[in-house]
């Protein structure tokens, strides 16, 4: 297969050097004859999930197309769907570069991205132009500027903007990289946010005719207790789904190679334990009462299905397809 060729060059470049140029020859075969090179037939697998069908269990996770410039191509290349963003509601520059590194060793990634994207309307523009058939969901977060005690309001601006546009809407309280975020994970701040999404929700429903599923996205660094916590609560609130896992700040697996010290949070295969431990537990609390979509560190079928077996409906990839490229898609989507 070709794609070690592509990965070896791309991996001479620094690593969002590599992101960019990718995403940048994407973009430009985007709805043109030229994405049918890209493309890959696979079977259809269809998945019901909140409410709505997938045509497989296979989805991107967020943060590689943060504004969705291709979703078509990601489409094409056999993701059953495609989450975009984070998004905010204003653009933002994100941190300070170099902010991605690879660790090489251990097919892992560590990132401090924070939420770098062109903002929630230029995505809604993309998303409309988008033919995509898949299920598209938009992930959502706070400006690092909007103070931790106003970024419900975030959320309800980004919610408002895309809630036409969208199948799924993920709401990101999760990252490592915008301070304070996670602390939205726990307690009165996450009830008092679970409250006013499902409140909008409602008023959008209404509006617009059509019911969009909230899924909220969580960390792996949560004890038991926290895991069972954020669970009870969202069963209480009624939430559509849960995505499980953001990235990891331990960097227990990873100690002594290249790039471990990088401030972030680590991706991909030092993260498959552990999100699946959390997903285990997610699962035996929630006892299929909301749907858990399952993410961090799949880098083989193997490891797709330990997730599904840990209790996850659906799985997505970001760092695996990064180190394996369009055959992991393919790997994943013809035999899970
Ligand atoms: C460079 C990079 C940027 C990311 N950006 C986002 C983001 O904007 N929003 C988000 O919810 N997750 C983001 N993630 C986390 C992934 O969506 C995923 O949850 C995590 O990487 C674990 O999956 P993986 O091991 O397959 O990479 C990012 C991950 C990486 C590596």
């Amino acid at each position: 297969m070709y794609y070690p060729l592509i990965r070896n060059v791309l991996f001479q470049l620094g690593p969002e050097h590599a992101h960019d140029l990718t995403l940048q020859q994407l973009r430009r075969i985007n709805g043109t004859p030229f994405a049918a090179l890209v493309r890959q037939r696979l079977p259809t697998r269809p998945v019901k999930c909140m409410g709505l069908t997938f045509k497989n269990a296979l989805g991107l996770a967020a943060g590689l197309d943060k504004n969705g410039e291709c979703i078509d191509i990601f489409g094409a290349l056999g993701f059953g769907f495609v989450e975009i963003g984070t998004v905010t509601p204003r653009a933002q520059p994100g941190n300070d570069k170099p902010r991605m590194f690879r660790i090489i060793e251990a097919e892992g990634i560590i990132n401090r991205m924070g939420f770098n994207n062109l903002g929630v309307d230029y995505l809604v523009e993309n998303v409309k132009k988008s033919r995509f058939d898949g299920i598209l969901g938009i992930n959502i977060g706070k400006n690092k500027d909007t103070a931790l005690e106003r970024g419900k309001e975030d959320y309800l601006i980004c919610m408002e903007k895309v809630y036409p546009y969208a199948d799924y809407i993920a709401i990101n309280i999760s990252s490592p990289n915008t301070p304070g975020l996670r602390t939205l994970q726990y307690g009165e701040a996450l009830d008092d946010l679970l409250a006013a999404i499902k409140i909008k929700q409602k008023d959008l429903e209404k509006t617009h005719a059509k019911y969009v599923p909230l899924a909220v996205k969580i960390a792996p660094d949560l004890s038991e207790e926290e895991v069972i916590q954020i669970a009870d609560s969202l069963v209480r609130y009624d939430i559509d789904g849960v995505i499980a896992t953001n990235t990891t700040l331990d960097r227990s697996l990873v100690g002594g190679l290249k790039n471990s010290n990088e401030v972030g949070g680590l991706s991909g295969r030092p993260l498959q334990l552990r999100s699946t431990e959390v997903i285990r537990r997610l699962a035996q609390e929630l006892q299929g009462r909301i749907p858990i979509i399952g993410v961090g560190g799949i880098d083989s079928l193997i490891s797709a299905r330990e997730k599904i077996a840990a209790g996850a409906m659906l799985v997505q990839i970001y760092s695996g397809f990064i180190y394996k490229g369009p055959p992991l898609i393919k790997e994943i989507v013809t035999h899970l």
